[in-house]
């Protein structure tokens, strides 16, 4: 097990004035109880394990509410890039397929994990939804509008509503413009108060994040990887965001200024009432910041659900391997120590995938019919969706697939009724009443 020293908090204490309550616990103040563990035990010279721990001492994992009515309703989203061949005429040889037919609701306060390997799609689907891509194809409900059909002059009024924090506060940030200006931006833009006004408006900020605010006409250099995070984010929060898109916020942060930065977003959350999209690699800091997760698989999602359920229950053979490739350091978020899964090969080339299931090629159990037809998202509880034939907990998949009935082929993937094509349904992006359950083999529900 790797243990990892608190070596001094974030610096960016050092640069820290007066903070709001909210910036105190997130900036391991000795204000907060919980940071004055992590404290002592760096006075004390005691190692602490993991983000896990760390988050912990600090705050609860947020609580799902499923009752919250949805501020973003994403539904069959596609995205392909044109890949052009070399050469004067640059035609169209083929499409990345990034983001292929995803389904997922963000709730109004609450946050949404995305997760997966690396090149599944998740910086795309975030670029989507903050509109710096148009889409190739699906819906995006945002306020009553179809933010995928949008031109950028109509996007205008809204995208203050959708921020986005970026993974690398190095190169997020001008570092040509002092943070004043780097913050200030977007109410310049948006024309949203007088000139005079930016500046308070940018301190005010500062201080929300838990940086001094007198240090707005310093310059990105003159910060560390975590006070620049919180640069990004004073950035984000500028235009008073109802949804948030955080891209591996903290991936490129040391692992304990990782903890107090996903404070500060969960303390952030509560008292503006932010909705976020999480992106992350790291499944325990998604488990801790989100209730609701979804997993990537080359473009779509396999497993979507309740954060309980999906770390103690997956039913889909991916997200069976991911959680059990996480570092024993890590075991302790993510509930315990878990047989490891080997995943043999590379994830497939998103231009041209694998006929039927994406991860066929990749799954330990799959059979003649995954290469056939693709697999629905198949709601098997009350709060989880599977793509999978296969579905089950791990050692427990059934023998017989469990969408033949659905999809109207036989145990081999054939069409029963003699037709050649199989319609898939577009996955939905909310729950049903009723969902099939996997056990018992039957429809049931509330
Ligand atoms: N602008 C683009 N043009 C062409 N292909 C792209 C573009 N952006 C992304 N892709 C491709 O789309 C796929 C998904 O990329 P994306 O960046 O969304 O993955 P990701 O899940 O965020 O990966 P990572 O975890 O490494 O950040 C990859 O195969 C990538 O090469
Ligand atoms: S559908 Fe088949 S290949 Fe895909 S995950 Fe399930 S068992 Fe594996
Ligand atoms: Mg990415």
């Amino acid at each position: 097990m790797t243990d990892v020293n608190i070596s001094s908090t974030d610096d960016a204490d050092s640069a820290t004035g007066s903070r709001s309550p909210a910036a105190d616990p997130a900036a391991g103040s000795v204000a907060d109880p919980a940071a004055a563990d992590v404290t002592a035990a760096h006075e004390s010279g005691a190692s602490i394990a993991s983000f896990g721990q760390l988050a912990e001492l600090g705050h609860v994992a947020s609580a799902l509410d499923p009752d919250a009515k949805p501020v973003l309703r994403v539904e069959n989203l596609k995205m392909y890039f044109p890949v052009k061949a070399p050469g004067l005429v640059r035609r169209t040889v083929g499409h990345v397929q990034a983001v292929d037919g995803i389904s997922f609701e963000v709730p109004e306060a609450g946050s949404i994990g995305l997760v997966g390997e690396s090149g599944c799609g998740k910086s795309t689907t975030g670029r989507l939804i903050t509109r710096l891509y148009k889409p190739t194809g699906g819906s995006m409900m945002f306020e009553g509008h179809d933010i995928a059909k949008l031109s950028q002059r109509e996007m205008k009024p809204l995208r203050r509503n959708v921020q986005m924090i970026f993974q690398d506060p190095y190169t997020s940030l001008n570092p040509r413009h002092t943070v004043g200006a780097i913050v200030g931006a977007p109410l310049s833009v948006h024309n949203i108060v007088p000139k005079n006004q930016i500046l308070p408006r940018v301190q005010e900020l500062l201080e929300v994040v838990g940086l001094n605010p007198e240090h707005y006409n310093r310059y990105p250099n003159e910060f560390s990887g975590g006070q620049r995070q919180r640069i990004g984010i004073a950035r984000a929060l500028t235009l008073n965001p109802k949804l948030l898109v955080a891209d591996e916020p903290v991936s490129a942060l040391d692992v304990s200024i990782q903890a107090q930065v996903i404070n500060l977003l969960q303390d952030l959350q509560h008292e503006f009432g932010i909705a976020f999209l999480f992106i992350a690699h790291d499944l325990a800091v998604v488990r801790h910041f989100c209730p609701e997760i979804a997993v990537m698989y080359l473009g779509k999602i396999v497993e979507i659900g309740d954060r309980e359920t999906i770390y103690s229950h997956p039913n889909h053979p991916y997200t069976q391997a991911l959680l059990s490739a996480v570092p024993d350091v890590k075991q302790a978020a993510i509930g315990g120590r878990r047989e490891r899964i080997r995943l043999e090969g590379d994830v497939p080339s998103p231009i041209n995938p694998p006929s039927g299931c994406r991860f066929r090629t990749r799954c330990s159990i799959a059979k003649e019919i995954c290469a056939k037809v693709e697999p629905p998202l198949l709601q098997i509880g009350k709060r989880h969706k599977v793509a999978c034939h296969f579905a089950g907990e791990l050692h427990e998949h059934p023998t017989r697939p469990i969408t033949t009935g659905i999809l109207g082929v036989d145990d081999q993937g054939s069409p029963t009724s003699g037709g050649s094509t199989i319609d898939v349904p577009p996955p939905s992006p909310s729950y049903d009443k009723t969902w099939f359950d996997v056990k018992k083999q039957a429809v049931t529900g509330v």
